[in-house]
């Protein structure tokens, strides 16, 4: 058993040279898929950052990574929010996909393919994975009594009945469990059930239902949660509810529903979260074939294949995507996840996100006030292997950003470029004033890689920094600005100014999975495009550099006041 989230089983790929496509490891990485029912908001921005800036790391670093994404556009919300909306669940969905794709595109999200559940390709792999599981005698059906809607004429989830709790004796509790004593019961057990959909008093009735045999698979599930990399607090959690009572798990919905009907039936659909994870596989087909790569697919979804896949998900879904799906995809002779990673959620200035209590901020909205790049630092400033909520306080953040970005990072720049600019006709020296700083920055990029591998992203970030206050420490120390004034030092300037622009360059590579955006404007004034992580090795010398343009302005108050309930 892995004691810790620590993925280098096999040494990530670390050779200067590349020489080797077969050195190279072949990832395939996932955020969960937003609902199709709402735009997006600063928890699902928190999400893809994460695995963004892991994404854009391990590109960097040289190995092919492939991140795929798509829309959740099944199930009964999106069903009524159509319905309400008067339009039907397809175009909802399809104008929901144009939103989410280009609200990711603004925080520059590096999806390879972001595609959709209601798609040809998904609706094959699920009726494919379910056949399997028939074939392994793993589907079950049970008749089941529920509660249900006789004007609006549907079973009711249990999100849809409220009643008075059969424990405690509350009120207006919803058809799950109780939020005043914590009870878990069956809908068809509350006390006086109302729907919340049509306010009438449902009756129960009996329908047979479709069961994925779960409780057959514990010996499964335990080989599969002990070889997997999951943190280790998930793993207890999942563990807990193992040794507990492994019910079957109900795979079918009731007409009327949005999703897919299960093969055999004219009235049955694939309950939401069935076909949603096979979303995941359904996004990497549309990918290969948008490439012409299709025949590549088996192959990578082999069970032994090489390939990792690696999922990103929140705190409240990992009994799907830890427990459900691996074993759906084993049981199908499928590929089952190499790792699950559990984040925590993000609250807003120490409280939960709330539109209607005016705590919230839409993340296109954030958009229009400030670049990306200033939320995905502070994010990656903040994100570790924890599963602790993660909070957005606005004022933290300013300072966070103006002190870290502007004031350490591009300050190095900005204090060493205009030199190289205005007295050596922007060339760089042809050796370094002070090699041993740069290869100080060299030697710490090791750690800093392994950092970002193992998700420590705030520790990469801290190390970062501190790099960045040594780099600044130096042009004090030298003062190129003094040294200047007098003739005969042209030389030693230039060498200091470009060990400065060195040290920077190097900072510049390390930051680039996090803000991709400002460090791109600091590469177009290095006149260098095509780096990867192994070229901090090299330094930039005898080079010409580009007219210094400033790359990160502070964020003021009115930013931050422009933010809040939009
Ligand atoms: N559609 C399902 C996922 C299916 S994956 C096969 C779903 N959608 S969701 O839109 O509700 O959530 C998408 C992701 O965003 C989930 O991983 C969820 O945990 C995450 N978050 C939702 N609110 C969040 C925060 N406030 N903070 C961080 N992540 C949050 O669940
Ligand atoms: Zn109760």
């Amino acid at each position: 058993m892995f004691s810790n989230w620590v993925i280098i089983t096999k040494r990530p790929y670390f050779n200067p040279t590349m020489k080797q496509d077969s050195e190279k490891r072949s990832i395939l990485v996932t955020s969960a898929l937003p609902y199709a029912n709402a735009p997006l908001h600063l928890g699902h921005i928190l999400e893809h950052t994460q695995t963004d800036i892991w994404v854009r790391f391990q590109r960097l670093y040289g190995n092919n990574c492939i991140y795929v994404c798509a829309d959740d556009a099944h199930g009964t919300p999106i069903m009524l929010k159509a319905e309400e909306l008067d339009i039907s669940p397809e175009e909802l969905i399809d104008e929901i996909y144009q939103d989410h794709k280009a609200t990711f595109e603004g925080y520059r999200i590096s999806h390879d393919n972001f595609h959709t559940t209601h798609s040809e390709e998904n609706k094959i792999l699920s009726e494919r994975i379910y056949n399997s599981l028939n074939e392994k005698r793993l589907i079950d059906k049970k008749i089941i009594n529920q509660l249900y809607d006789t004007k609006k004429q549907m079973f009711l989830a249990d999100r849809y009945v409220k009643g008075t709790c059969p424990n405690c004796g509350a009120q207006e509790q919803y058809g799950d469990n109780c939020e005043k004593c914590s009870a878990t019961y069956n809908a068809i057990d509350l006390i006086d059930p109302v729907s919340v959909i049509s306010g009438t008093t449902p009756i129960i009735s009996e329908s047979e239902h479709i069961f994925f045999k779960l409780s057959q698979l514990k010996d499964q599930i335990t080989t599969w949660l002990d070889e997997s990399h999951i943190q280790n607090p998930v793993r207890n959690k999942l563990n807990e509810w193992l040794e507990g009572d492994l019910k079957d798990w109900d795979i079918s919905r009731d007409n009327p529903y949005f999703g897919f009907l299960i093969p055999g039936y004219e009235d049955k659909y694939f309950y939401v979260w069935l076909d949603a994870p096979i979303g995941y596989l359904a996004s990497h087909l549309n990918y290969l074939s948008k490439n012409n790569d299709e025949s590549k697919f088996e192959d990578f979804w082999e069970p032994d294949s090489q390939n990792e896949i690696f999922h990103f998900i929140g705190k409240d879904i990992m009994y799907f995507h830890a427990l459900f799906f691996p074993m759906m995809l084993s049981n199908a002779n499928l590929k089952s996840p190499s790792g699950v990673f559990v984040h925590g959620f993000l609250t807003l200035n120490g409280e939960k996100m709330s539109k209607s209590r005016g705590n919230f901020i839409s993340a296109k909205n954030y958009l229009n006030t400030l670049d990306p790049d200033y939320l995905r630092y502070f994010m990656g400033s903040k994100l570790g292997t924890g599963v602790d909520d993660i909070d957005l306080n606005l004022e933290d953040f300013k300072q966070k950003v103006n002190s870290d970005l502007v004031n350490k990072y591009a300050n190095i720049a900005s204090r060493s470029a205009r030199f190289i600019n205005n007295h050596y006709k922007d060339t760089l020296s042809t050796e370094l004033d002070t090699p041993e700083l740069v290869e100080e920055f060299v030697e710490a990029s090791i750690k800093i890689s392994e950092s970002y591998e193992n998700l420590e992203f705030s520790k990469a970030l801290r190390e970062i920094m501190s790099l960045a206050d040594k780099a600044n420490q130096y042009i004090e120390s030298k003062e190129p600005w003094i040294l200047i004034k007098k003739e005969g030092n042209e030389e030693q300037v230039q060498s200091i100014c470009t060990t400065a622009i060195n040290l920077f360059r190097i900072l510049t590579i390390m930051l680039s999975p996090v803000i991709p955006g400002f460090t791109q404007v600091a590469k177009d004034f290095l006149n260098e495009q095509e780096t990867n992580w192994h070229s901090i090795n090299d330094p930039l010398l005898s080079k010409k550099v580009n007219k210094f343009k400033p790359i990160i302005t502070r964020i003021d108050e009115n930013h931050i006041n422009n933010l809040m309930g939009n």
